[in-house]
C-alpha cells in the first residue's frame, strides 16, 4: 500500500500579521508529535528567479509589472516536482504565502484584474487547507513601522486586504480565518487544531489543482 501523503497547508495575510512565526511553530509542533513537517515561503529567493525578484523587492531593480506577476508565478512552478515530491513522502509542508499573496498584491496594483491575476497560477497543487492571518490596520500599526521593501505601506496593504477578501469568497478553496490580534500562543493554538484535521483528510485524498 502507499504511503499516505502530507498535506499541503499555507499562510497568508498582510505583512506583519506573524506569519512568518506561525509557520515556524506549527512545523516545529508538527514535528514533535512526530508527524514529518517542513517550511517552504514564497517568494523562494534562493532560486535564480528568486533572485530577480527578491533585488526587486529591495528595490535594487525595476521590473514591469506584468513580468514580476509572472517572475512570482514561475518560482511557484519552478518548486512544483520538489513539493509534489515530498508530499508524497508523506511529509506536510507549511507553506509561507502562495498563489494568493499573487494575485492580491499585483490586483492591487492600478490596470489589473483578480482574473488575468489568477491565470498563471492555474493548475499548481491545490493547498488542502489555507489560514488567512487577520488583524485591522490599526493592530498592524501597533507592531510598528512597516520595513523598507516595496508593497511595505499601509495604504497598498489596505487595497491588498480588500484583495485577499474578494478571493476569500471562492468556496472551492479550504479557506480559514485566524484572529491574528490573539497572543502567538492563541493564534498557534488555532492554528494547530485546523492543520490537524486538514492533515486527517488530506492523507486520504488526491492532491488537487489549484482553481481548475
Ligand atoms: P515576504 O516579505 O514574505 O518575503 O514577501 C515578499 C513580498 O512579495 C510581500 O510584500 C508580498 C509580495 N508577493 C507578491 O507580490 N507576489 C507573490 O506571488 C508573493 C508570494 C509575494
Amino acid at each position: 500500500m502507499a504511503s499516505k501523503r502530507g498535506a499541503l497547508i499555507v499562510l497568508e495575510g498582510v505583512d506583519k500579521a506573524g506569519k512568518t512565526t506561525q509557520c515556524k511553530r506549527l512545523v516545529q509542533a508538527l514535528q514533535q508529535s512526530g508527524r514529518p513537517a517542513e517550511v517552504m515561503r514564497f517568494p523562494d529567493r534562493t532560486t535564480t528567479i528568486g533572485q530577480l525578484i527578491s533585488s526587486y523587492l529591495e528595490k535594487k531593480s525595476d521590473l514591469e509589472d506584468h513580468t514580476v506577476h509572472l517572475l512570482f508565478s514561475a518560482n511557484r512552478w519552478e518548486l512544483v516536482p520538489t513539493m509534489k515530491k515530498k508530499l508524497e513522502q508523506g511529509i506536510t509542508l507549511v507553506v509561507d504565502r502562495y498563489a494568493f499573496s499573487g494575485v492580491a498584491f499585483t490586483s492591487a496594483k492600478p490596470g489589473f484584474c483578480l482574473d488575468w491575476c489568477m491565470k498563471p497560477d492555474v493548475g499548481l497543487p491545490k493547498p488542502d487547507l489555507v489560514m488567512f492571518l487577520k488583524l485591522s490596520p490599526a493592530d498592524a500599526a501597533l507592531r510598528g513601522q512597516f520595513g523598507e521593501e516595496r508593497y511595505e505601506t499601509s495604504a497598498f496593504q489596505k487595497v491588498v486586504q480588500q484583495r485577499f477578501d474578494e478571493l476569500m469568497k471562492d468556496t472551492s478553496v479550504n479557506w480559514q480565518v485566524i484572529d491574528a490580534s490573539q497572543n502567538i500562543d492563541g493564534v498557534h493554538n488555532n492554528i494547530m487544531d485546523h492543520s490537524l484535521n486538514a492533515i486527517n483528510t488530506a492523507q486520504n485524498l488526491p492532491l488537487g489543482e489549484l482553481w481548475k
